[in-house]
């Protein structure tokens, strides 16, 4: 299959790039590397895909650019492209509106007109709100304009569905970490300040607790939907055993082999209390199964930070 994955040079775009390759899937990757989070960084996240056979990769913007010409050749698509993080989006609402919903809204007209087989588009545990512990049937109510805009689209991607013949499948990521995790990320941020011997940082009480994801089984549970999800249908792809804030600085200090000083600061607006994935659903229709506990999945991260200060 040849497979369009927007987003590419994002920490989980070039994950899944390069599943799919080593899964012998062709795939055509697309970014603008908005400046969230320094290029450098992204093109870093390139770099192994960009030796792979089977790799095409065109710089753009969804917001405005054309993808027709891009898209035409491809089987199916992976829409990944969007702003993430909820804190800079209370100060940016019309950057995480265009990108997530004009954006998103572009990629489902140019599938429409070019009768792509498949979409995969990818939302988040965030439309949930405040507590993320039940299935896809759970209330939506989100609590920053990031899950707002990200609710918004999975609703354009519906209108889609039902009004347009686009063949479509929502996955609702819930936090996702391991190497390449976004600088802006917890773990990322937390992992950096005990190489540093910085303090942390803990925003709240520390008792927030996470269903989190380990990339590769995020990545897995993706294909696995592209290949095998109900057209129409939404998912939670999450991690299986939930770790809280503490105690996963717990695991990560252990890894660097030092006592964390930790500072405590108010809780932020928007942030989520409990994310507990039910993902039975995702189970039941294709297998899906995350292998990665929090444990082996925080070391393999701080291992991450470790190896990229030696290159
Ligand atoms: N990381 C997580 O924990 C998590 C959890 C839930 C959902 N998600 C979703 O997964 C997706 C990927 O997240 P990530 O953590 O890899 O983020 P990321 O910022 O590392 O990657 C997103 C990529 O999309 C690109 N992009 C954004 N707008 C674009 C546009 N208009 N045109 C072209 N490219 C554009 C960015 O340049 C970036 O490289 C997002 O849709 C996010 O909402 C992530």
């Amino acid at each position: 299959m040849k497979v369009l994955v927007t987003g590419i040079a994002g920490f989980i775009g070039s994950r899944l790039g390069e599943h799919l390759i080593a899964n012998h899937h062709e795939v055509v990757g697309v970014d603008s590397f908005v400046p969230y989070y320094d290029r450098t960084v992204k093109e870093r996240n390139l770099d192994r895909l960009r030796e792979l056979p089977g790799f095409a990769f065109h710089e753009l913007d969804l917001r405005t650019e054309g993808i027709d010409d891009v898209i035409a050749p491809c089987d199916a698509v992976v829409h990944l492209a969007a702003m993430p993080g909820l804190t800079k989006s209370w100060a940016d609402v019309d950057l995480y509106s265009s990108c997530n919903i004009v954006g998103t809204a572009r990629v489902l007209d140019a599938c429409e007109r070019n009768q792509t087989g498949r979409l995969v588009h990818i939302s988040t545990s965030s439309v949930y709100g405040r507590m993320a512990t039940g299935d896809e049937t759970s209330p939506l109510q989100p609590i920053s304009p990031y899950g707002v805009t990200k609710l918004a689209a999975e609703h354009l991607v519906q209108s889609y569905v039902s009004e347009r013949s686009v063949e479509a499948v929502v996955l609702r990521y819930y936090s996702v970490y391991g190497p390449r995790q976004r600088p802006d990320m917890a773990y990322h941020l937390f992992s950096e300040a005990l190489l540093d011997g910085d303090p942390i940082t803990v925003y709240g009480d520390g008792q927030q607790s996470r269903s989190n994801t380990f990339v590769d089984d995020c990545v897995h549970g993706t294909l696995q939907a592209l290949l095998g999800a109900t057209p129409g249908e939404t998912y939670n792809i999450g991690g299986g055993e939930a770790i809280s804030v503490l105690e996963a600085i717990e695991v990560l200090a252990d890894a660097a082999g030092v006592d964390p000083v930790i500072e405590f600061k108010e809780a932020r607006s928007g942030d989520q209390r409990i994310t507990k994935a039910d993902f039975s659903k995702a189970a039941r229709t294709f297998d899906y199964e995350p292998r990665v506990g929090p444990d082996a999945g925080l070391r393999a991260q701080f291992a991450w930070h470790q190896q990229r200060r030696q290159r």
